[in-house]
């Protein structure tokens, strides 16, 4: 059994003819200890993918109208408000973007960890867990650490003390939405380094929200790329980092800025991600791919398994391969 098996989630935002469909078809898997990264520009429905896996989408104006989100093979979308409040933070943890989705600004640091611990492991929630738990994520002093406030710590110290939070469950699944992006690179390396020593060490699964691809090359096994709502390509991230196969994951390839390309030029996708209830008949990256032929319009192409655990959601894939 996965650890998360998410089978064919369908979400919209708003209901009846007002309705947009938000997340279309989404399947993905997470098996114990693996890290999955999911990829994509702004807006492709990413975080609110992952929020999904503990309902933490606010419902209205979510509503998930199909699919199953099985997480050690409970399905997350018939859990009652007190099943889901127990799994939350308890066997799938969150780190966001940004500290302050999750740290409150008038408590100390160790009284918030403390609270975590009294919600998941009784049993532990004392200052002693507190100071291992703040050791475990590199904070110095951690006896001292614990009384401060979250304003009298850096954004790199803040981001640590989230995580020590999300640990202090012992979560089979963490789920990291672009843990790193509001960090200068020098912490960000370092609060990735932190995060895949954890997972070693925890034997914990990850999935990792990225506009990043080098961080995916560092971290991830497999690889979810998001457009428009849903999944065009997932494949292992070695694999797909060689030799991407669908012409949307190309092109946020040559999007990348190469520390040695010859050009030095940065090269955008042309066009924009379509909105909400604007996605275009067919195939939706069909405006912008270089690759578009008349009949791409005319329906949404399946994900289709290419190969051997690749999946990828556009009928000329071969062709864009040696594209
Ligand atoms: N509460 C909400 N109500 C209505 N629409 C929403 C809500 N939350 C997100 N959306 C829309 O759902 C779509 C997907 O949003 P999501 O936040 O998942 O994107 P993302 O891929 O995480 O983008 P980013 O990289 O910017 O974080 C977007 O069009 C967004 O505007
Ligand atoms: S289906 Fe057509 S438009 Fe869509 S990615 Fe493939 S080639 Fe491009
Ligand atoms: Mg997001």
């Amino acid at each position: 059994m996965q650890l998360l098996e998410i089978k064919n989630l369908q979400m919209d935002f708003g209901v009846g003819a007002n309705a947009l469909r938000a997340v279309d078809g989404v399947s993905l898997t997470i098996g114990a200890g693996e890290t999955v990264c999911l990829v994509g520009e702004s807006g492709c429905g990413k975080s609110i993918t992952a929020q999904s896996i503990a309902r933490l989408v606010p419902a209205p104006p979510a509503n998930y109208v199909g699919g199953e989100i099985l997480l050690n093979g409970r399905d997350t979308l018939k859990m009652s408000p007190r099943e889901l409040q127990q799994i939350r933070g308890g066997v799938v943890g969150y780190i966001f973007q940004e500290p302050g989705a999750s740290l409150n600004p008038v408590f100390r640091i160790g009284a918030q960890i403390k609270e975590s611990l009294k919600l998941h492991q009784p049993a532990k929630a004392n200052n002693a867990e507190v100071v291992r738990l703040l050791k475990l994520v590199g904070i110095p002093a951690p006896e001292s650490r614990m009384k401060n406030y979250p304003f009298e710590m850096s954004g790199g110290m803040q981001q640590r003390v989230m995580i020590a939070m999300a640990l202090a469950s012992e979560p089979k699944l963490l789920v990291a939405d672009e843990p790193t992006t509001a960090l200068d690179v020098t912490i960000q390396a370092q609060i990735l380094d932190l995060l895949r020593d954890l997972k070693q060490r925890l034997g914990m699964a990850m999935l990792l929200i990225t506009h990043n691809l080098g961080i995916v090359g560092d971290m991830a096994d497999r690889v979810a790329v998001m457009y428009a709502g849903q999944i065009v390509e997932l494949a292992p991230a070695r694999e797909l980092l060689c030799r991407p196969f669908h012409p949307y994951t190309r092109a946020l390839m040559n999007s990348v800025p190469k520390l040695r390309a010859e050009t030095g030029r940065l090269c955008a996708i042309p066009g924009n991600v379509p909105r909400l209830g604007n996605f275009p008949p067919g195939c939706r990256f069909a405006p912008r791919c270089p690759m578009a032929k008349p009949e791409c319009s005319e329906k949404i192409p399946e994900l289709i398994e290419a190969q051997s655990g690749r999946w990828v959601r556009c009928p000329f894939w071969a062709a864009s391969k040696s594209a």
